[in-house]
């Protein structure tokens, strides 16, 4: 895989995140029942962003290290949670220093494009029989978001400004990378979660400034501007329902044990 396929975006606003994007944590509660981590475990939480779900894992006695890429969501989880263990990496070249019963990752995935990279990582944390519980935007996961800042870049001749940050794998893709891996994969799924974005009309430009520009990450800011209103304006037919923006969100979960 080519350099240029591994980026992948480092720099986060992890207060704005916090502010408006509580609803990836709120959703992970789910993914955690799966995950049932039991008190003296040791577990790492891969993208952990700004650690709401690693604390949670911690208050079921677990030991937890959260690891992400960004600074900024390391600095922002090291205060809220002082007591838990943070580390800034890079999860496609991060190389653990010991194994863990269990790898979780909630919406963290999809930024890895280089999945291979990304799963040896995830392999390598974990002991003989470990567990792997996972999941991240799987295949059309915010196709409608994609195409509506694919026509407004076409529609200005810009789609040389397009960069297509994320990896959003169908189950049997990513099932047999992790069968690769020596991991036997015992649940996979990809479902539709259609996800509420808060702060009402406001929601979809938000979330393009959170998370969109990874697609145009070399446009000046009043071109971002523009081109975000008018992905707004081509999304509101679609996904502006009762006062509230709701992002086409295509989830794909996997729970996987490493062969002994
Ligand atoms: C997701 O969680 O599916 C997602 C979040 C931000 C950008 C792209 C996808």
């Amino acid at each position: 895989m080519k350099q240029r396929d591994r980026d992948q975006k480092v720099h986060w606003e992890a207060t704005a995140y916090d502010q408006t994007m509580r609803f990836v944590s709120d959703y992970g509660l789910d993914l955690f029942k799966w995950l049932n981590p039991q008190q003296g475990e040791s577990i790492v939480d891969f993208g952990c962003g700004t650690g709401d779900l690693a604390s949670q894992i911690a208050g079921s006695g677990a030991e937890v290290l959260g690891v992400d890429i960004s600074p900024e969501m390391v600095q922002r989880a090291r205060e809220k949670y002082p007591l838990l263990r943070f580390e800034c990496a890079d999860g496609m070249s991060w190389t653990p220093t010991q194994t863990y019963d269990a790898v979780f990752s909630n919406a963290a995935l999809h930024w890895m494009k280089d999945a291979e990279a990304a799963v040896e990582t995830m392999t390598k944390c974990l002991r003989k029989g470990g567990r792997l519980v996972v999941e991240f935007g799987g295949y059309r996961n915010i196709q409608s978001i994609i195409d509506a800042m694919q026509a407004t870049l076409e529609n200005s001749g810009r789609m040389d400004a397009f960069v297509n940050p994320w990896y959003f794998p169908k189950v049997g893709e990513y099932a047999a990378i992790l069968e690769r891996h020596g991991m036997e994969v015992s649940h996979a799924m990809l479902f539709d979660r259609p996800t509420a974005q808060e702060k009402g009309e406001k929601g979809m430009l938000n979330w393009l400034h959170m998370f969109g520009t990874a697609m145009v990450p070399k446009a000046t800011k009043a071109e971002t501007e523009e081109w975000f209103n008018e992905v707004v304006m081509r999304l509101k037919s679609t996904q502006y329902q009762e006062g509230s923006w709701i992002a086409d969100y295509r989830r794909i979960r996997m729970y996987a044990l490493k062969q002994q």
